[in-house]
């Protein structure tokens, strides 16, 4: 069965462009970020992982690091990742894991066979502190990641994981949340100081607790 939110992300022992990497102890006690290429040399790649090293330090604020996997040899993820330093005008700055024998890609179901027999989907996992996985994010291959997108999503699941709000439609961090609805409007009053609004029972709205 594919990888639920709140299973356990599966370790692996994995070469990489950075050397060989034990993934847990690669995540540390940190938030990771495990998404797939479906090839190496291919244009949607090259502009991801470009974007992806150009977003390194809103990365690092966040305590999230980040990995690539793609099915191909670390020899060739080597030779490529020239190639996106001079096209995307970046210094590629995380590790790609070399997976020709798709031992990650199967067992994080990266290949979805009626896309491609041999090639991965564009996945996204986030796995929290807990190695526990937040979010799934799958995408074909003829449509590269939004990852500003990805970012506003950590920062969404960071906020939630401390604070009893849920994130509205659209939101952006530093915009008003929704007090969740396990809490009363009495709990209410304690957690939130700077007050909460009651559009409709069910619907309260309180500025973001963490600013
Ligand atoms: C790409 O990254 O551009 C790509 C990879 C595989 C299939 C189609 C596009």
């Amino acid at each position: 069965m594919a990888l639920q939110l709140g299973d356990n992300a599966p370790n692996f022992t994995a070469q990489t462009t950075e050397g060989t990497i034990d993934f847990y102890t690669w995540l540390g006690n940190g938030w990771g970020i495990l998404f797939s290429h479906p090839k190496d040399f291919t244009p949607v790649c090259t502009t991801e992982l470009g974007t992806v090293a150009k977003l390194r330090d809103r990365f690092a604020q966040r305590n999230v690091k980040v990995i690539a996997v793609s099915v191909d040899t670390v020899e060739n993820h080597r030779g490529w990742i020239g190639d996106i330093n001079e096209t995307q005008a970046c210094t590629m700055n995380f590790p790609i894991i070399g997976d020709p024998d798709r031992k990650v890609a199967d067992l994080y179901g990266m290949i979805h066979p009626n896309a491609s027999d041999t090639l991965t989907v564009r996945c996204v996992f986030v796995i929290g502190p807990d190695r526990k996985i937040k979010l799934t994010l799958t995408y074909p291959a003829s449509t590269g990641r939004n990852f500003d997108e990805i970012l506003r999503v950590i920062d969404s699941l960071q906020l939630t994981a401390k604070h009893k709000v849920a994130t509205p439609a659209n939101w952006q961090d530093g915009d008003d949340c929704i007090v969740i609805p396990a809490v009363s409007n009495e709990e209410a009053t304690d957690l939130f100081p700077k007050g909460f609004t009651e559009v409709k029972p069910y619907l309260r709205t309180t500025p973001q607790p963490n600013r």
